[in-house]
Order: structure tokens, then sequence, then C-alpha cells
């Protein structure tokens, strides 16, 4: 387990890294999920810097995942998309899956938009929806604050009360009804994967309140709270959870549907990046 002393060092270097060469201190992160990178080309006055130049950080495997920090602005706000995320069913550790969230943090960003695609659980939910994660289910047997704390970026036991910060879900929930996009909320159930589920353990969600399922963005969260981040978090359904219909999961369908859904999806993210 690394010292707080080892990984503030690190942390510290990847930050002076991206310090040293970026013209616009970001506010605000933006993390794409699979096949919905389309948003970086959004970026004005844009620095885009590979994953693999910045020291410390981990480097993308998946498909459909470009690995770079996008620096610039979109609508006049000053942000960093993460073009490209480290899932934990990649083999990385926790602390490599929110490595970028603390790199973040320690540039200034104060709120984060997390989007990732998810399987759907509840019926009321369709592929290709756009659902405002409202709350999360941790099922993925780890925490990216389990160890030591980093006292100097966050609190030892933080409160999850409002992972998904009340205000800004309010008013997303607005925008998504002005761009016809119907406003929806959910709880999103993180799985350590890379298998999809079994139709059981979706039966299993379903009973514990979990309205859709994926592999990604609850340790992001974790980390951006125990930070002091607001966050708001979106789930592109992708395709209905094991068992829900009476068919098979796949890649493919996964990577179809967000593709389909890419431009109202970009387009919904720029009017939040706008609003927020
Ligand atoms: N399960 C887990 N992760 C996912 C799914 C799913 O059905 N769809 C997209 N990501």
């Amino acid at each position: 387990m690394i010292s707080e002393k080892d990984y503030i060092a690190k942390l510290t270097e990847a930050r002076d890294y991206l310090k040293e060469r970026i013209r616009i201190l970001p506010e605000l992160g933006v993390i794409l999920g699979s096949g919905l990178g389309a948003f970086a080309e959004l970026v004005q006055d844009k620095q885009v810097i590979p994953y693999k130049d910045i020291p410390h950080f981990p480097t993308s495997t998946v498909e459909g995942h470009a690995g770079q920090l996008v620096f610039g602005k979109v609508e006049g706000r000053k942000v960093v998309v993460m073009q490209g995320r480290f899932h934990f069913y990649e083999g990385y550790t926790m602390h490599e899956v929110t490595f970028p969230i603390r790199v973040m943090q320690v540039l200034g960003v104060t709120g984060i938009i997390v989007t990732n695609a998810a399987g759907g659980i509840n019926p009321d939910f369709h592929p290709g929806d756009l659902i405002l994660i409202k709350d999360h289910l941790n099922m993925m047997g780890d925490n990216p604050l389990r160890g030591a704390n980093l006292s100097s970026l966050g609190p030892r036991f933080p409160d999850l009360s409002d992972a998904y910060h009340r205000d800004w879900r309010k008013r997303a929930l607005v925008i998504a009804a002005d761009l016809g996009i119907s406003p929806q909320e959910g709880v999103y159930a993180a799985m350590s994967g890379p298998n999809y589920e079994s139709p059981a353990e979706i039966r299993f969600l379903r009973s514990s309140g979990a309205d859709m399922v994926g592999m990604s963005t609850v340790p992001e969260v974790i980390v951006a709270n125990h930070g002091g981040m607001q966050v708001l978090g979106i789930s592109c359904v992708t395709n209905m959870a094991a068992g829900i219909l009476d068919q098979s999961l796949s890649h493919q369908e996964v990577m179809d549907t967000a593709g389909r859904i890419e431009k109202q999806f970009v387009q919904f993210v720029q009017a939040l990046v706008k609003a927020l």
C-alpha cells in the first residue's frame, strides 16, 4: 500500500508537469464514458495531453477510449476533459483508477460531470435513455479511500449523503426537459466486471434499489466527494441488463447505442457545462 507521502509526491509531480504546460487552469472536469468522446471536439483553445506523457498517470487499454486530457474552454467555462478512463476491471488499483480525479483536485477543479454507459435495470428505462445518477451502490468490493487517509486531500470518513449534488441534479432535470430529453433519475450500481452481470445478480441489484448497472464511475465519485468536489453523473443506457429481456448482451450493442446517442449526449453535457 502506497504511503501518503509517496502518493502526494507523485500527485505533485503530475500537477507540476501539467501546470507548466497548460494555458487555461480548469475549474470543471468532464469524464467521458465509452463511445462518448466527441464532446472533446467542442473544446476551444484546446490543449491535448496524452496520459502517457503525464508522470504517474496510468495508460488506457480499452477499445473506444482515447487516453488523453483535453484542456480548454467550453461555453466559456474552463474545463479539463478526460477522454478515456481507467477501469478497475483492467487491473488498475483503485488509487490508479482515481488518480486523474486527484490531479483535477490539485489543479483547482471544484466540480465534475461524470458519464458512463450502463445497463438498464429499471424496466421503465430504454436503450438510448440518458439518466441522471441520484445515488449509487458500490458493489466493486474495494474502495479508493482504503488505507491511510490522505488527510491533506479530504476527511477520513467522508459523507456521501449528497454525492450527486442535489441542486445540480435539479438544474440538470430542467435542462434535460428543455432539450427534449425525458428527465429521469436512477441509482447506479457499480460492479467490478469485466463480465456482464448474471441474471441473478441483476435480480439482486434490482431488489436492492438499483436502476442501472455499470463498471465505472463510483470510484471517481467517491474520491471527488472526498476531495470536496460537486458531482453530476449521467448514465447512457446502452442495453437492458442481463435477464431483463430475453436476449444476450454484447460489447457491440453497448458501443452501437452509445454511438447512436452521442450527438444528443454531447448537446446535453454542453448545456450542463454552460449552466452548472
Ligand atoms: N452491465 C455492466 N456494465 C455495462 C452494461 C451492463 O449491462 N452496459 C454497459 N456497461
